[in-house]
């Protein structure tokens, strides 16, 4: 039998809760260490603080921590979750599944083998794979296999760059768990619409047994514009031609998205990524010519247009003019009543929280939803778009809408609740947690009902197993 069209099954996120340890960097204190003026901490990457792990803490309990908010917050039990996925690129494992390690996790709450049903994978494309395992698990409920279950997908990481580097600027640990049904009560994904880019790039990666990745840090910055800028080209198609979207005159597909959220190295990659997109869609429209006149020069080209990534960044005197036209561009009423409209909201966490790799478009969209409400806006039927950027390198762009029991969900997030009361580090308690200096039993604060490492074995035969506890 065919499934009409009106038939086909909903799918999106029904709720979301995040895991944030409690230690963190302040970025002024840690430019000063660096010798970097914290202005550009501050201002340029748009860091204000960046949460660290503590010694007995992996991005497996992480992911679990995480889980378990969003289950016991929901009153679920294992029965009621069909799949649970983890995407990270902090694996622990060449073979073992990160998921597996938050069942076991899971099952010391909820009893040995209550998982057992359960299925899933881990999921790798740096910071793009939490999307793809949305995208699975979406389709693995439209297809109508879920049998009432939900699907669990989690995404944790730890971003941690090399002491001194520039990167080290650009930190952060945490996990968003989404449950994914259904009956959404958050945000029901638009169909047909989902939108990828690849292409073999070696613009931050992390070979095997190396705790942090090799970056070429501009590269990876101009790298994901593009990448995101293909996707949104794949996207405006499909949108299109399905239907979903109808362009009037002089209208772009931005037009009709009412938030973005970006992947959020740093909280200003955002606006640098919000500023490119609309650069491109409006350059074809009236108002691009209006919006000249009033910047006052005209839009740089580079002296190769069609040259390689490596060919543009070389281009001085283009890179100079259009970081001088970028400026100009950002601070127009225009392009600010995007970002603030748009954007901002989704910067919030961010700041206070630093990179969570797989985990930042995330935590980027619960904040844009929970700053949003708190503004009083009424966001049901608003569509939501990401843009997704995974290194290596992938895009991803897809979007969805809000639903009309959204504010179920939405009236109780209070990210600063949420964080609790946080510690923050010294630059000296910090060095030694970066260099492991600190044993697994010497952790900085004690846990509180939250799972946390105890042991990683290495005798030869049980090498790598590590043993986690529920400390209550
Ligand atoms: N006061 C105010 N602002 C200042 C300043 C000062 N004193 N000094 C510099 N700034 C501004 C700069 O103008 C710049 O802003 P614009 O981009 O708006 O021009 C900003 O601060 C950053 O300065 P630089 O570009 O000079 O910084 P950098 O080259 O030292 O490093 C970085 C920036 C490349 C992002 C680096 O932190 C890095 O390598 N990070 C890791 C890689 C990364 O995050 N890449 C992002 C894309 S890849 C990705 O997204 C995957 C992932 O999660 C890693």
């Amino acid at each position: 039998m065919r499934i009409r069209e009106g038939m086909r099954m909903a799918a999106g996120i029904d709720d979301i809760a995040i895991y944030i340890p409690k230690l963190f960097v302040d970025a002024s204190d840690f430019a000063v260490a660096r010798g970097v003026d914290p202005a550009k901490m501050q201002s340029g990457l748009g860091v204000s603080q960046m949460a660290i792990v503590d010694t007995n803490q992996d991005p497996a309990c992480l992911a679990a921590n995480a889980c378990l908010k969003v289950m016991q917050k929901n009153k679920l039990s294992p029965d009621d979750i069909g799949r649970l996925y983890v995407a990270t690129e902090s694996s622990l494992d060449e073979s073992k599944a990160m998921n597996s390690y938050v069942i076991g996790m899971l099952e010391q709450v909820y009893g040995e083998g209550s998982f057992e049903h359960c299925g899933g994978i881990e999921c790798k494309f740096a910071c793009v794979s939490g999307s793809y395992a949305l995208y699975d698990n979406a389709n693995w409920i439209r297809a109508g296999e879920a049998e009432n279950k939900s699907a669990l997908v989690v995404v944790s990481d730890i971003a941690k760059y090399d002491l001194g580097s520039s990167g080290e600027l650009t930190q952060g640990a945490g996990a968003v768990a989404m449950l994914l049904n259904d009956k959404p009560r958050l945000l029901a994904f638009d169909p047909k619409v989902t939108s990828t880019s690849i292409k073999n790039e070696y613009d931050f990666y992390r070979p095997f047994g190396k705790e942090t990745p090799i970056v070429h840090g501009q590269y990876s910055n101009l790298l994901y514009l593009i990448q995101v800028r293909n996707a949104l080209e794949a996207y405006k198609r499909k949108a299109l031609s399905t239907g979903l979207i109808k362009l009037k005159e002089g209208e772009t597909v931005l037009d009709h998205i009412d938030y973005l959220n970006m992947h959020l190295p740093y909280s200003n990659m955002g606006k640098k990524a919000l500023a490119y997109l609309v650069r491109h869609e409006w350059r074809t429209t009236p108002r691009w010519k209006k919006l000249i006149e009033k910047i006052g020069i005209e839009e740089p080209r580079p002296k190769d247009p069609r040259g390689t990534i490596e060919s543009i960044l070389a281009d001085a005197d283009y890179m100079t003019k259009d970081h001088e036209f970028t400026k100009l561009f950002t601070k127009t009423k225009e392009f600010q009543d995007v970002y603030e409209t748009k954007l901002a909201s989704s910067l919030i966490a961010s700041k206070m929280i630093g990179n969570l790799y797989t985990a930042s478009l995330y935590l980027g969209f619960r904040s844009s939803l929970e700053f949003e409400f708190q503004k009083g806006v009424e966001l049901e039927g608003k569509r939501i778009g990401f843009g997704s950027y995974g290194s290596g390198s992938s895009a991803m762009v897809f979007s969805g809408v809000i639903q009309p029991s959204y504010k179920q969900v939405v009236k109780d997030m209070n990210l600063e609740a949420e964080l609790g009361k946080r510690k923050k580090l010294s630059l000296e308690e910090y060095e030694e947690i970066h260099e492991n200096k600190r044993s697994v039993d010497d952790s900085i604060l004690e846990p509180k009902k939250e799972f946390v490492l105890v042991s990683v074995a290495t005798a030869p035969e049980s090498s790598g197993e590590r043993k986690y506890v529920f400390s209550e």
